[in-house]
């Protein structure tokens, strides 16, 4: 087990309490988690199991009260919020649970901004916008407003954004939170085939069609990882959820 190759993404003994109104609510409580390149990982779990909050700390949008992380072998629990800033323009794209899109701008300019602030070209970032609209089925609606799109199409939009920088990682939040089944297929289609291609994707989702596209399957509860399933592309387990909670015990 030594000889694996550097993870991806490692990380050891998260723990992230939130203080808010009321108790504290300990979200996240002794996270482990290795993803390797090319893996299609999803963390599934009921509603406050505390997903979002994993996949803040991951992308360096939250800090942990304890824990290390690493990217690509690097140490970035400690980087600061400028070098985060710069970092996750270039090396993680996030797909947000909510508050996908900024409101007063055009999908081009959605999807343009993000490869603007990593040093791109007015030329190239215009030149990835068009291949990745295209590609996400979006040619035409390039000069639309968000409000003017449906949910599917926004999410789209959403994963055109994250994906302008070729990130390494791209972690996404529930991206088929608010579609109907026909959205979530197209969702899921899409994360497939960029999975294909060598992307390595990090989804959180409580949707089991959603989580059974992935290669591996972790189970969130309660702040802390229960169950952790490679699919087997061959198995009848990758037809669904039900065949992947067998694998337990
Ligand atoms: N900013 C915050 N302040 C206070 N409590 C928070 C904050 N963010 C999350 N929590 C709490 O932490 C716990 C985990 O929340 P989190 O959003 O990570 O769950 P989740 O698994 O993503 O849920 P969902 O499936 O509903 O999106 C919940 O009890 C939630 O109320
Ligand atoms: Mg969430």
């Amino acid at each position: 087990m030594n000889d694996r190759p550097t993870p991806l993404l490692r990380a050891e003994g998260l723990v992230k309490t939130h203080h808010g109104e009321g108790a504290p609510a300990h979200a996240v409580r002794g996270v482990d988690l290795r993803v390797t390149r090319g893996e299609f990982v999803a963390v599934t779990g009921p509603s406050g199991a505390g997903k979002s909050t994993l996949l803040h700390l991951l992308g360096g949008l939250q800090r942990p009260d304890d824990g290390s992380i690493w990217l690509d072998g690097e140490r970035t629990d400690s980087y600061t919020e400028a070098r985060w800033a710069v970092e996750r323009r270039k090396r993680i794209g996030i797909v947000f649970q909510f508050f996908n899109l900024v409101s007063n701008l055009s999908v081009a300019d959605n999807v343009e901004l993000p490869a603007l602030l990593a040093g791109r070209s007015p030329k190239q970032a215009r030149a990835e916008r068009e291949e990745l609209l295209a590609e996400l089925g979006l040619a035409g609606k390039e000069r639309s407003m968000p409000s003017q799109l449906s949910g599917g199409e926004q999410q789209r939009v959403a994963l055109a954004r994250a994906l302008v920088n070729h990130p390494p990682l791209l972690l996404a939040d529930e991206p088929a939170g608010s579609l109907d089944s026909k959205g979530t297929r197209e969702v899921m289609r899409l994360l497939s085939r960029f999975h294909q291609r060598g992307q390595t994707i990090l989804l959180v989702t409580h949707d089991a069609r959603l989580a059974s596209a992935a290669d591996r399957v972790i189970s969130f509860f309660d702040g802390r990882i229960v169950d952790d399933a490679e699919l087997d592309g061959t198995s009848p387990g990758r037809a669904g959820i039900s065949g992947v909670l067998e694998l337990k015990d």
